[in-house]
């Protein structure tokens, strides 16, 4: 399959070619397209065989439950029929935007969307393109990160190509993501609203709102049964093909350590790469400046490592505050390892 690849101003989207993408998603195929977070592989979400089709092209497991994207406030009541008036409070305040919420699912919802779970995830995204493209193609859109499994988000359209060239018949690129690191994801469900992935919008605005929120085990890295009430954590994605040593301790500390090990892997003939906070000379070394931009960058970074053939990466651990928390999840789950400075 050809390819197509349309450049969009995803500040004022041309409508014909919003109008022609929006053909191809009504037809039944796949399109990807710009959110403010990450690209996202997307098909029409009430049409079971152009689902399966975002499975096929991934390679993702069908027990990893897709997250349905709306335009609309109406399209929420069509996907659940059951909506806890915290999930109000929380659209209110942070849709459209990067927050997915995970509640009772509708009979419309096919299984193949949830991975067979009786909940959904939803979420209003803030790119106008997103939003233009859901409207036009007049349903809600199943859309995953538009990399394949186990592959980092793809956060510019390159990346998409990378990963999917020849496997869907569009891609939209509307340039460089805003956020860099996919939306937060919080189950109303049950009694107790619990995050289930860290993401665009913090934890700290979260309570603002909610108060009390339980955090699943699997965020702090910790082993758990219940992983099934966030399927997609369990998988080992995020990960260069490098391996990502983490380093943590206090900056000055770290940034010691880092320099060792430098001298370390280098003595045993390998590349090695620093992410950091601070400008240290390795093969090939990125450094973030603030939280903002670190999660910007995440993704690309991984990527730019390995077209370099950095064979080990050191990475300082940076605080869990704010952005932090799910940057650090991202970089967790990617290590390969940790050790402390
Ligand atoms: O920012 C984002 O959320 C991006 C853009 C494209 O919107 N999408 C994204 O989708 O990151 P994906 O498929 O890569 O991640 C979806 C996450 C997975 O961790 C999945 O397990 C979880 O959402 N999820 C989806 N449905 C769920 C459900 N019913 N219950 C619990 N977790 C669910
Ligand atoms: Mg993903």
């Amino acid at each position: 399959m050809q390819t197509r690849i349309t450049r969009v101003n995803p500040k004022n989207p041309n409508i014909v070619q919003i109008r022609k993408a929006a053909k191809i998603i009504k037809s039944g195929n796949l399109v990807a397209f710009p959110t403010e977070t990450v690209y996202g592989l997307g098909a029409n979400a009430l049409d079971s065989k152009a689902v399966k089709k975002i499975f096929l092209a991934k390679g993702r497991p069908s027990d990893n439950p897709l997250i349905v994207h709306i335009s609309d406030m109406a399209d929420l009541g069509i996907l659940s029929d059951d909506i806890p008036k915290i999930a109000f409070d929380l659209i209110e305040r942070f849709w459209p935007g990067p927050l997915t919420l995970v509640l009772k699912k509708s009979n419309i919802v096919p299984r193949i969307v949830t991975g067979g779970l009786d909940t959904v995830a939803i979420r209003m995204p803030k790119s106008k393109i997103a939003t233009s493209l859901i409207a036009q193609s007049g349903t809600p859109i199943a859309a995953p990160s538009a990399n394949v499994a186990g592959r980092p988000s793809p956060t510019i359209a390159q990346h998409v190509i990378e990963d999917l060239s020849g496997k869907i018949p569009l891609i939209l690129d509307g340039g460089p993501t805003k956020i860099g690191i996919e939306s937060t994801v919080i189950d109303l469900s049950k009694k107790t609203p619990m995050l289930l992935r860290p993401g665009g919008i913090t934890l700290e605005q979260l309570q603002k709102v909610l108060g009390k929120i339980a955090i699943h085990p699997i965020i702090h890295g910790k082993k758990t049964r219940s992983a099934h009430r966030s399927p997609g954590m369990k998988y080992r994605h995020y990960s260069p093909k490098a391996k990502i040593i983490l380093v943590q301790g206090p900056t000055s500390k770290a940034n010691r350590k880092i320099i060792q090990l430098i001298q370390h892997y280098k003595k045993q003939g390998l590349c090695v790469g620093v992410l950091g906070t601070r400008n240290i000379s390795s093969d090939f070394t990125i450094i973030q400046k603030d939280q903002n931009r670190m999660a910007a960058n995440l993704f690309r970074s991984f990527r730019e490592f390995d077209a370099k053939k950095i064979d080990i990466v050191l990475a300082h651990e940076i605080s869990q505050k704010g952005l932090g928390l799910g940057i650090m999840n991202r970089l967790g789950k990617a290590a390969y390892k940790k050790i402390k400075a």
